[in-house]
């Protein structure tokens, strides 16, 4: 990952202005901070099927990690979540004023785009790759999964109304980044077998998240937490210890599927995803 992380920062977001803090603003929850988990993914799928490809997927991955660093910086902000850190940092609001946390967050989510649609692949590709991060990024993506999730603040949803919002708000974007992978390489045959698995990581991912929102402190985790409870986490649904075994029952589910890997997919997939599957065990 360190290539991409080099990508990532040669190719930050630029704009000269009279504007004192507009680029500053546009980069610092982009640098240094985050887990690069779903660039992972979709480069590990690339890597599996293509290395010669690698290059040309850093911007793939790169527009990924841009909308969702957008929408952690909307998800902070005091009409969403109100967290004053964010990566190790002061969220931006908090550094400057909503406003300009408003506008960083379009303006990723529009590079984000930019970034993609100049990817050195066939056209035909990239309008595959468009398709699919503006489907499960957007209207009834991971935005609709922000919109119930806040929406239904103090308001008890069911399990499975849960497990959609998670979907929804998590795991779109995650499983979208393994199908992309797959669409890069050209092999469209495994992408709704990946996607499909990427929907259950996705869903782990944010089960582990709601743990650790209680389990972890702020400076640990580099963000504010014990700021779920007003939330329809899966801890505040169903406890810890029951959290922790959905949590457990999941991994496993992934852990056997994983099994069925092509060997080459297998060995690419499986340091990033024995390390994230277990992520919930740590820090008990
Ligand atoms: C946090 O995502 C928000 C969720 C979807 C759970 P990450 O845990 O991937 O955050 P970063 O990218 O590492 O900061
Ligand atoms: C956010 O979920 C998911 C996003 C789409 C950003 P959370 O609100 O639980 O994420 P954190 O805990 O603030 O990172
Ligand atoms: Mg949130
Ligand atoms: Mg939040
Ligand atoms: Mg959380």
């Amino acid at each position: 990952m360190e290539q991409f992380e080099a990508y990532l920062l040669a190719h930050l977001p630029v704009s000269h202005s009279p504007h004192p803090h507009y680029e500053t603003s546009l980069r610092q929850m982009l640098i240094g901070g985050g887990k690069r988990f779903r660039p992972a993914l979709l480069l590990d799928v690339v890597r599996a099927y293509n290395p010669l490809l690698l290059e040309s997927a850093y911007s793939v991955a790169l527009s990924i990690e841009l909308l969702h660093t957008y929408s952690l910086i909307h998800d902070d902000l005091p009409a969403m979540d109100n967290a004053d850190l964010r990566r190790g940092i002061e969220t931006l609001h908090k550094t400057y004023d909503d406003m300009t946390a408003i506008l960083a967050g379009d303006a990723l989510n529009t590079y984000a785009f930019e970034v993609l649609s100049n990817a050195p692949l066939s056209a035909t590709v990239v309008v595959k790759l468009i398709r699919e991060l503006s489907h499960n990024g957007g209207l009834n993506g991971m935005v609709l999964g922000q919109a119930i999730d806040c929406h239904f603040e103090n308001q008890r949803l069911e399990l499975d109304q849960v497990k959609m919002l998670h979907i929804h708000k998590t795991g779109m974007l995650i499983a979208a980044s393994l199908k992309m992978g797959a669409i890069i390489v050209g092999r469209d045959d495994i992408a709704d077998a990946l996607y499909d698995f990427g929907i259950d990581l996705g869903l782990l991912f944010q089960i582990q998240d709601d743990i650790l929102d209680v389990t972890q402190d702020s400076v640990s985790a580099g963000k504010t937490t014990n700021n779920d409870e007003a939330k329809n986490s899966f801890v505040t649904l169903l406890g810890f210890e029951e959290a922790m075994r959905e949590a457990n029952t999941l991994g496993d589910k992934l852990l056997e599927q994983m099994e069925s890997f092509d060997e080459n997919l297998y060995r690419e997939l499986s340091p990033t995803l024995t390390k994230y599957i277990n992520r919930h065990k740590e820090n008990k």
